[in-house]
């Protein structure tokens, strides 16, 4: 019971938070899906990575915020629709509503099959930035969502490894967490610069971060 009463409470208070928050707001105005496209935003006008005629891979891409964003920022005059310079692909294991011009695969990053669709959509060409905001689903047991959290990233270190340019960049949300320490020095193994970055659209309250790493070792 009393767990039920606490659940009911942090429900109320996502919402009252929710209905109120800035980012919400500005994306309904925009037109983005979700507020996440606001950290992808940031990010990118802090650290300048995405650049019209990129090539760039959208892992975990549902409902499509962050896709948009990138839609957007690789047309000619920021539009929506119309226009594209560049090449956006995007994968989840849920469906996601199409987005013009942008490449969606649905299935599970984890599975070889998936990544070979993705390899096919490739066609021999690298990209220019991958991004991943995966997060996988919590059980609420902490190693074992460590363990899970820090699998993703690093296919996604992987991936961008025999699938970038060597001066590429990956952007991937991670977790202050058991596993953090492990997903930095992985980052830092791999990536010649590495910048953990916590936008401001990221909730005080979220463990998430977003590490950047910028130019394959
Ligand atoms: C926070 S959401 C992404 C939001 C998105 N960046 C946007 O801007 O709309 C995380 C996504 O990761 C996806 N995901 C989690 N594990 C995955 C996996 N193994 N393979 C592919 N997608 C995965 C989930 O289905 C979910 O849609």
């Amino acid at each position: 019971m009393k767990t039920k009463t606490s659940s009911k409470k942090v429900n109320k208070a996502w919402l009252h938070d929710h209905i109120n928050d800035p980012y919400v707001k500005l994306a309904a105005r925009e037109g983005y899906r979700a507020r996440a496209a606001y950290k992808l935003k940031e990010i990118d006008e802090t650290l300048h990575l995405i650049k019209p005629g990129q090539l760039v891979v959208d892992l975990g891409s549902t409902p499509g915020a962050w896709s948009q964003y990138l839609r957007r920022r690789m047309s000619p005059d920021g539009a929506a629709v119309g226009a594209l310079n560049g090449t956006i692909i995007a994968l989840d294991l849920l469906p996601m509503e199409s987005i013009e011009g942008v490449t969606f695969i649905q299935g599970d990053f984890r599975e070889a099959d998936v990544l070979q669709q993705l390899e096919v959509a490739l066609a021999g060409r690298q990209a220019d930035v991958v991004v991943s905001d995966m997060a996988p689903n919590l059980s609420g047991i902490s190693s074992a969502d460590a363990a899970r959290v820090e699998y993703l990233i690093e296919l996604a270190i992987e991936f961008s490894q025999n699938h970038m340019k060597p001066q590429g960049a990956l952007v991937a949300k991670v977790f202050h967490g058991p596993s953090y320490n492990d997903v930095v020095q992985h980052f830092k193994s791999a990536f010649s610069s590495v910048k953990p970055f916590k936008p401001k659209a990221s909730r005080d309250r979220s463990s998430e971060t977003f590490l950047v790493g910028m130019g394959l070792k």
